[in-house]
């Protein structure tokens, strides 16, 4: 079977890594010249809205899916009329833009903060008004890891924002002061099958994701059951078929959704070693119509991102129960260049592994 995927990053990379095994070969449609997939993938070189580069890709593949959801929906509609392209296109554009989003998950009854569409200084004020402050404003698309986005506290902060932000489709979301972050990764399969992994926890830094414990601690069957569930009312509503990946903000018993992303997600990366079956396999499995793969960890995890420097390699790998993904990708500021994950049998031990490998190496953002 072949595989195409939109986009060349190290979320193709790992896809392509684990379709392998399962005779699936993959070709990546990125702009760039040297993709960090290309090591493990066919590439295609054009950008995201260039009909003949789309054209090459739909003759090279069975079926088509995406590592990054600002791929234009024009262009995955496109290829779904001459090829499968799974999750459909419309869990696209649902995910693009932050108002259509939490639109559509209030309409499914699930959580959010609330928010306000602001397309204009008028708008602006109102919402200021109506959600008040602390806030945070967003570019209603294309942000991501932080990106184009502004947190509210004083009226002065307001008008700063403005003048940063200002003129561009913005979101004004209350501020959720949350006790902790999680997010939830489920699958779908092409038969209506759904699977979750474990809720994660997930600390952030400067608007990036700086690590991810799996199992979220005391979680328990009814917050994991209340997450499930709304993914389950996402998934059905798409009719989705792959992964998708939930992010909340839990704030005592209340679960509220801050965004979802139709694709694998950083937050599980933890799955090829602390789960039966990785989020990467599960997708491919999902999309190539094949039978999902447990979903259950495999001990106690822990993954750190490796941002905007190439670390010193054997100090991460000096203790066993520690496993480097290197992307192959040129250092620069604010970039994902690898992760490393700790797996470990049990809670103690893998706690008793992260404390001797932050000792040896600090995973600062650079
Ligand atoms: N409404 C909010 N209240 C509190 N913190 C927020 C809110 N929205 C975003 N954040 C913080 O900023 C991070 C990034 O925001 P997010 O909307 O997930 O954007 P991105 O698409 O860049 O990941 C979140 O993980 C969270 O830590
Ligand atoms: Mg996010």
């Amino acid at each position: 079977m072949r595989l195409g995927i939109l986009g060349g990053g190290q979320l193709a990379r790992m896809l392509a890594l684990a379709a392998h095994p399962h005779g699936v070969t993959c070709t990546v449609l990125d702009p760039s010249a040297d993709p960090c997939a290309g090591a493990v993938a066919d590439v295609i070189r054009g950008e995201y809205d260039d009909l003949q580069a789309l054209y090459r890709l739909a003759r090279a593949s069975d079926v088509v899916t995406y590592e990054f959801e600002n791929v234009p929906v024009a262009s995955a509609r496109w290829l779904a009329e001459r090829v499968p392209v799974f999750p459909a296109p419309a869990a696209l554009e649902v995910s693009q833009d932050r108002v259509v989003e939490k639109t559509f998950f209030a309409k499914l009854g699930i959580p959010t903060p609330p928010f306000a569409d602001v397309s204009s200084r008028d708008d602006f004020d109102a919402a200021l008004r109506g959600i008040g402050l602390p806030a945070v404003l967003k570019t209603r698309r294309f942000g991501y890891d932080g990106k184009g986005q502004a947190v509210l506290r004083t009226p002065e902060d307001a008008e700063q924002a403005w003048a940063r932000l200002g003129g561009r489709p913005l979101i004004l979301e209350g501020f959720v002061a949350f006790d902790r972050e999680l997010s939830l990764i489920a699958v779908r399969s092409a038969h209506g099958e759904c699977r979750c992994y474990p809720l994660v926890e997930n600390e952030h830094r400067d608007g990036m994701l700086h690590r991810s414990l799996a199992p979220a601690a005391d979680t328990g069957e009814e917050l994991f059951g209340r997450a499930c569930d709304f993914a389950e009312r996402i998934l059905a509503e798409l009719d989705y078929v792959g992964v998708l990946a939930v992010e909340w903000f839990q704030d005592g018993p209340r679960l509220i959704a801050n965004e979802m992303a139709p694709r694998v997600h950083n937050s599980g990366h933890w799955t090829i070693e602390g789960a039966a079956c990785s989020q990467f396999e599960n997708h491919i499995r999902a999309v190539c119509g094949l039978p999902l793969g447990a979903t259950r960890t495999r001990g106690h995890s822990a993954m750190f991102n490796l941002i905007g420097r190439r670390p010193d390699f054997d100090k991460i790998l000096l203790s066993s129960g520690t496993h480097l993904h290197w992307y192959g990708k040129e250092p620069k500021p604010r970039r994902k260049v690898g992760h490393v994950t700790v797996a470990a049998e049990t809670l103690e031990e893998r706690d008793w592994i992260v404390e001797e490998l932050l000792a040896r190496h600090d995973f600062a953002i650079r």
